[in-house]
């Protein structure tokens, strides 16, 4: 048969494969949020993400160890208090929980990368992500928080700090205070492209973060839109962002690849915890492979552009990156 393009050629061999792949993985790009929370000896497994801890500050070194030794040099932390009240006061409480979580970690591991996720939620009785007036969360109101949470997280040894509650000028109400305080070198991660998601519902049982009454809806994104994630990358850039993310991954690939299009920066996807759970869960009952299905799930987000990859699997990767199953 006269056929002089013929696209299994490229695909006859393992080496050769490897040789022609579009997509390259490293470790260097994995970062592993972990849940850290108030008490001793804890270690307690979150139900609905099997396999994920809740660990106190004195057990979470020999977390990181492991995280270490897979080759896991980032993590991002959120912290689990015991109190909470109307304007989460624990979020920026020198003594905070996340605060003494940070500076045991870069105590221990110096060099392990240590980034805070700025918000609320776990901090507040009403669990919304700002201050509230009426059944309201205000903005205005909300960034002068924010901005004290993002200080005393770096103050207290963050390397980088990460707004997830999605207020409007957050990122240029952070920039100002690290700035004000000595910290222009410090990179902010904005969460500025975050869904309003039924995929963070684990993530709420695991840090006890569920609104007490209505949705995130009139804060975080509807999903019926592309273009607005644009918009919003755009306005965070001029804030001052360093990294833009894109929140939850799997079914949000689309809007990964257009802002990757658009803008200069490293572009972030943080697999969420509902990505997690139902992997965990379909795997658990026989109905896929999944180690099989990580590899393809990760290299899926790396595909539609992203630089860096927030995931609950970011071991697992790493190991798979190692036994040459991708990367
Ligand atoms: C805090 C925050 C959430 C997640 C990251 N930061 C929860 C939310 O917005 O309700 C979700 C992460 C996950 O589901 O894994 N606002």
């Amino acid at each position: 048969m006269e056929m002089n393009k013929r696209p299994r050629r490229l695909r006859t061999g393992a080496g050769l494969r490897k040789m022609v792949r579009e997509t390259r993985m490293d470790k260097s790009s994995l970062i592993y949020p972990m849940f850290i929370k108030e008490g001793a000896g804890i270690e307690e497994e979150i139900p609905t993400m099997p396999g994920q801890y809740r660990y106190s500050i004195d057990r979470m070194p020999y977390a990181l160890e492991k995280l270490q030794k897979a080759g896991v040099g980032s993590v991002m932390l959120f912290g689990i208090p015991e109190h909470k009240d109307a304007c989460g006061s624990g979020a920026f409480a020198d003594d905070g929980i996340i605060q003494r979580a940070f500076r045991e970690a870069k105590k221990q591991f110096p060099d392990l990368y240590c980034i805070g996720d700025v918000c609320m939620c776990e901090y507040t009785s009403h669990g919304h992500c700002g201050i509230l007036n009426g059944e309201y969360v205000d903005n205005d109101k909300t960034l002068d928080y924010l901005a004290k949470i993002a200080l005393s997280q770096v103050q207290a040894g963050a390397d980088m700090v990460a707004p997830s509650d999605m207020m409007d000028g957050r990122v240029g109400a952070i920039r100002t205070i690290l700035d004000a305080n000595g910290y222009a070198e410090t990179p902010i991660m904005s969460y500025a492209v975050k869904y309003a998601s039924a995929f963070y519902g684990p993530f709420r049982d695991a840090a006890g973060s569920a609104p007490a009454f209505g949705d995130r809806k009139s804060y975080q994104m509807d999903y019926h839109n592309s273009r607005e994630a644009v918009k919003e990358a755009l306005l965070d850039v001029e804030e001052g962002a360093d990294i833009i993310m894109v929140k939850p991954a799997m079914s949000y690939l689309d809007i990964l690849a257009k802002v990757k299009d658009e803008i200069h920066l490293p572009v972030a996807a943080y697999s969420v915890s509902g990505e997690y759970a139902m992997i965990k869960a379909a795997a658990s009952l026989g109905y896929i492979d999944e180690a099989a299905i990580i590899c393809e799930t990760a290299a899926s987000a790396y595909r539609a552009g992203v630089d860096l990859y927030l995931t609950y699997f970011a071991p697992e990767i790493a190991e798979f990156m190692d036994e040459g199953r991708i990367g």
